[in-house]
């Protein structure tokens, strides 16, 4: 059985754990692959709303598998507060959630580094990131000397190796610090304390660590359905973002493999999320941004304030030429049309067909973030819909107007657009 994966193909928010948590009816096993605590999915059914930033979205089907795969990074204080949440809220977690121990652990020394480093002015604008340690974390993965894996937690020489990395932070911290006022703040830690507080963290996380790529690859040979949960967006993805203004894991669709161990063969079935226009948070540059009443109606509908870190969501217009390229790179077989009731309402909508470039049109989305900073949207204009659209079930009655937005997206990304959503719960979903 081919495996599905669920990608972002904006800047992340698109509303990935609405549909995980749908499509996780139609599997056995779901995957969280990449990101962190950075991610913050919502699920939204019986009236309930749960935010989730670790644990896959479909930990709300008990009897579904829900993995955390090597690629993802644990903040472990973080997912055992997101366990206590759940368990509190009445969901089953125990045979259900297994977590890598190839993982990497996030410990307060990388949000240190973060806050440091988005602070150093290297760059006039900073990347603006949540401050959960998301690219340090993974410059100790690659970096290797002062990386600690889930299993790590659980040898002997677990403190030795925690006394050495803390000594060698204690002494680089500071020198990341961009002036002495900074560099007076840079906080100092103890070995002792944080090799008590991770045994703890990791005597309680213990029933969950498993091999989980020897877990996956005898559920590829045992033919089991698997979803992939994508986090972020591709346009955040390292390599083929908008760098530097992205996440420090691969958020597209060539992650996949990458973050989870599953050969790139299984995977047949990719659905791209997109929401019905553009947000980012953070910085770096947005070519359909709306920084104007028009921006703001969209922000106040759609409640575009960050799941993480509350932040109010920059918003702007469809950008058809970035999906373009995040579909085609992420290989989306279909796409997933999110939050078309928050543009009820306007007398015309705008999608962005192409950008000049300092004079020239072009389709292609620039390679440089200098050049995308510099492109201007070319829009189309399409007629609006009055009409309310949350309690609408059946393709067929969504205003005619919505219907030509939804067809003329399909043609312009080449794509069969086979969800669409029009509010946060379960039911508010038509399914073509
Ligand atoms: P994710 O990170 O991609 O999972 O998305 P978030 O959870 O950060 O943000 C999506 C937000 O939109 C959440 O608050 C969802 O509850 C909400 N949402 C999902 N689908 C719809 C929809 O079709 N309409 C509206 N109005 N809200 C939606
Ligand atoms: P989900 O999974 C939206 C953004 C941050 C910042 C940049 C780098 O909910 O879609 P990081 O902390 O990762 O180093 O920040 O990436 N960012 C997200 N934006 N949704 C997310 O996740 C994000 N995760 C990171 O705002 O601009
Ligand atoms: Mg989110």
């Amino acid at each position: 059985m081919p495996a599905t994966c669920v990608i972002g193909l904006q800047w992340g928010d698109e509303a990935k754990g609405k549909i995980v948590d749908l499509l996780t009816a139609q599997n056995e096993i779901v995957v969280r692959y990449q990101g962190g605590a950075n991610a913050g999915h919502t699920v939204v059914f019986d009236g309930k709303k749960y935010k989730l930033s670790l644990i896959p979205s479909g930990i709300f089907r008990p009897e579904v598998q829900s993995v955390i795969a090597n690629g993802v990074i644990v903040d472990p204080e973080s997912i055992l507060g997101e366990i206590d949440r759940l368990r509190e809220a009445g969901v089953e977690i125990e045979k259900n959630l297994m977590l890598s121990s190839r993982a990497h652990v996030i410990f307060p020394w990388h949000k240190e580094e973060d806050r440091l480093m988005n602070d150093a002015g290297v760059r006039s604008e900073a990347i603006g990131t949540t401050m959960r340690g998301i690219g340090p974390c993974y410059r100790d993965k690659v970096g290797r000397s002062t990386a600690v894996r889930v299993g790590d937690m659980y040898r002997a020489d677990f403190p030795e190796k925690i006394r050495k990395i803390v000594e060698l932070k204690n002494r680089a911290l500071p020198g990341m610090a961009r002036d002495d006022e900074v560099k007076a703040t840079v906080k100092k830690f103890d070995a002792e304390e944080i090799i008590a507080q991770y045994s703890n963290y990791a005597e309680r996380l213990k029933p969950f660590v498993a091999d989980v790529v020897d877990y996956l690859l005898d559920a590829v040979d045992a033919d089991k359905k698997i979803l992939l949960e994508g986090a972020q967006g591709a346009l955040l993805d390292v390599d083929y973002g908008t760098f530097p203004y992205v996440t420090s894991s691969n958020s597209s669709g060539v992650g996949v493999t990458a973050g989870s161990g599953l050969p790139a063969t299984f995977i047949k079935r990719v659905v791209g999320i997109i929401k019905a226009y553009s947000t980012r948070v953070g910085g770096g540059p947005f070519p359909t941004e709306l920084d104007d009443e028009v921006g703001q109606r969209i922000r106040d509908r759609g409640n575009e304030y960050g799941t993480v870190t509350k932040r109010p969501r920059r918003c702007g217009w469809f950008d058809a030429v970035a999906v373009r390229y995040t579909s085609r790179l992420s290989g989306a077989t279909e796409l997933s049309l999110m939050l078309l009731d928050v543009l009820s309402g306007f007398e015309t909508i705008n999608v962005c067909v192409a950008y000049e470039l300092d004079g020239k049109r072009i389709e292609s989305f620039p390679a440089d973030v200098d050049d995308l900073a510099r492109a201007k949207p070319i829009y189309e204009s399409l007629p609006g819909w009055a009409e309310e659209i949350d309690q609408i079930s059946k393709y067929d009655d969504l205003p005619e107007n919505a219907k030509k937005y939804v067809a003329r997206l399909e043609e312009i990304l080449g794509r069969p657009i086979s969800i669409v959503s029009v509010g946060p719960g379960r039911e508010q979903t038509i399914v073509r």
